[in-house]
């Protein structure tokens, strides 16, 4: 096997690991009290609406199914020889990113640290529904290199609850940074770098 398929299967099989890690992690939060997570840093206002709870619970269950249906749609093999599998796949990923993008932006307005999260988490929202969009127009028309460019652009920015899972403990933990201030820094963080990155990846892969 060459160095670039090696690094390419290390790539994927890491992918891969952090999607399902983190895909699965919402289910941690089936039957949790909300003291014991986020939640508990909630007003009682925002607790008592059920409109915040479905926005919430809606976000997080299917940002987590994205991730999990996401990342096998980048292995070219399985693209090959299952293209209806691709296909259910992908139809999969494109609604669960609506959904829980737009509660993910309708939450955004609350988040724990204030207007600077907010702004974060929003427009990431934003970004990862624009992304999503384009990569379902492009395979529509069919223009196959403007979907995998768009959808290449969409999983980095759902991947953005894996780079935050992995910020968190660093700032907080080895960096001894208070939460609050690290979760402003990171709601930013966790989805510039890797649309930036994307788009380096992107330019290298074309030239
Ligand atoms: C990519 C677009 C995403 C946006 C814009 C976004 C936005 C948000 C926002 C605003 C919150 C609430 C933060 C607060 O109140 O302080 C949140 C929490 C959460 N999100 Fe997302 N998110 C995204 C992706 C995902 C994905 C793909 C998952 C799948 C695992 C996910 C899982 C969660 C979980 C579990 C929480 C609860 C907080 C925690 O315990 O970590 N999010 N998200």
């Amino acid at each position: 096997m060459d160095l670039k398929k090696g690094r390419l299967n290390t790539g994927y099989f890491f992918l891969g690991l952090f999607a399902v890690f983190i895909g699965l992690y919402p289910l941690r939060f089936i039957g949790l009290p909300y003291e014991e997570s986020l939640l508990g840093s909630k007003s009682e206002t925002l607790l008592n609406s059920s409109l915040y709870l479905t926005a919430f619970y809606t976000h997080i269950f299917l940002g987590g199914l994205a991730l999990l249906a996401g990342f096998s749609q980048f292995y070219k093999k399985l693209r090959r020889k299952r293209p209806a599998l691709h296909r259910a796949l992908g139809k999969i990923y494109v609604a669960a990113v609506l959904l829980s993008g737009l509660a993910g932006l309708g939450i955004a307005f609350f988040a724990t640290g204030g207007i600077i999260p907010a702004l974060g988490f929003a427009g990431l929202a934003i970004f990862w529904l624009y992304t999503t969009s384009n990569a379902y127009t492009s395979i529509k028309k069919p223009d196959i290199e403007a979907h995998q460019r768009w959808m290449i652009r969409s999983y980095a920015l759902c991947f953005a609850a894996v780079t935050l899972r992995l910020y968190l403990p660093l700032f907080t933990g080895a960096l001894n940074i208070d939460f609050i201030p690290a979760y402003k820094i990171i709601a930013w963080l966790c989805w510039v770098p890797n649309i930036l990155f994307t788009e380096i990846f992107i330019i290298k892969r074309s030239a």
